[in-house]
């Protein structure tokens, strides 16, 4: 079973691979490009990944990254983004290992909310949810509404003011919404 540690900038080229062999040709590139632009953001709170490791070769990769009210610095949570698994090590719970592990060290550092822009089928059964993410306007138009979830890490009373978010500048560009 790989192991699933905190990734480092050494990774870039096997996070680069993994996310290259794991999304359809007409966006691997633009994914590839910011989970290694993301590999090197510093921010406050951290921008952090954790990658899946199977006999040295990165399998899996996922990154987590702060978001904030717009222009202000109080902290809202993270965003999950990007998330890979390779092909052939898909189908074993590899990814439900890498967003948990995230989530957790989300929680820990005090985050309010994950938020992810993806999937619902898939993200659902972690406790994303379409209506968490509802009051709270990403930081740019979204192609597919319905992909924007958000996981809830604090009871309801402790949520963040709704609002339009910012994000981290390798995740500020439209064409990845
Ligand atoms: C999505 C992804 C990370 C899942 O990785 P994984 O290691 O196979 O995930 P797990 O083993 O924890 O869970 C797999 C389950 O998720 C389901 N699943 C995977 N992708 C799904 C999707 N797009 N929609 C719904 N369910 C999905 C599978 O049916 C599988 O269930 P099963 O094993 O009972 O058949 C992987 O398929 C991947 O890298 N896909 C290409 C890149 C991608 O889509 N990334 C997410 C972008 S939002």
């Amino acid at each position: 079973m790989p192991d699933v540690r905190r990734a480092t900038p050494k990774d870039e080229a096997g996070i680069r691979a993994v996310h290259q062999a794991a999304f359809p040709a007409v966006e691997r590139e633009s994914v590839a490009a910011l989970a290694v632009d993301l590999l090197h953001v510093l921010s406050k709170p951290e921008t952090f990944s954790f990658v899946a490791v199977h006999e040295e070769d990165i399998v899996g990769h996922v990154a987590f990254s702060p978001v904030k009210r717009e222009g202000t610095a109080e902290w809202v949570g993270a965003i999950l983004a990007p998330l890979a698994v390779h092909p052939d090590f898909q189908h074993r719970g590899l990814g439900t290992r890498l967003i948990e592990t995230g989530v957790e060290a989300v929680t820990s550092l005090g985050g309010r909310v994950v938020f992810v822009y993806g999937d619902s089928q898939y993200y659902g059964r972690f406790g994303f949810l379409p209506e968490v993410a509802e009051p709270y306007v990403p930081p740019c138009p979204l192609q597919y509404p319905f992909g924007w979830q958000a996981k809830p890490l604090v009871a309801a009373d402790d949520f963040p003011t709704p609002g339009r978010l910012d994000c981290v500048p390798p995740l500020s560009d439209p064409k990845l919404w």
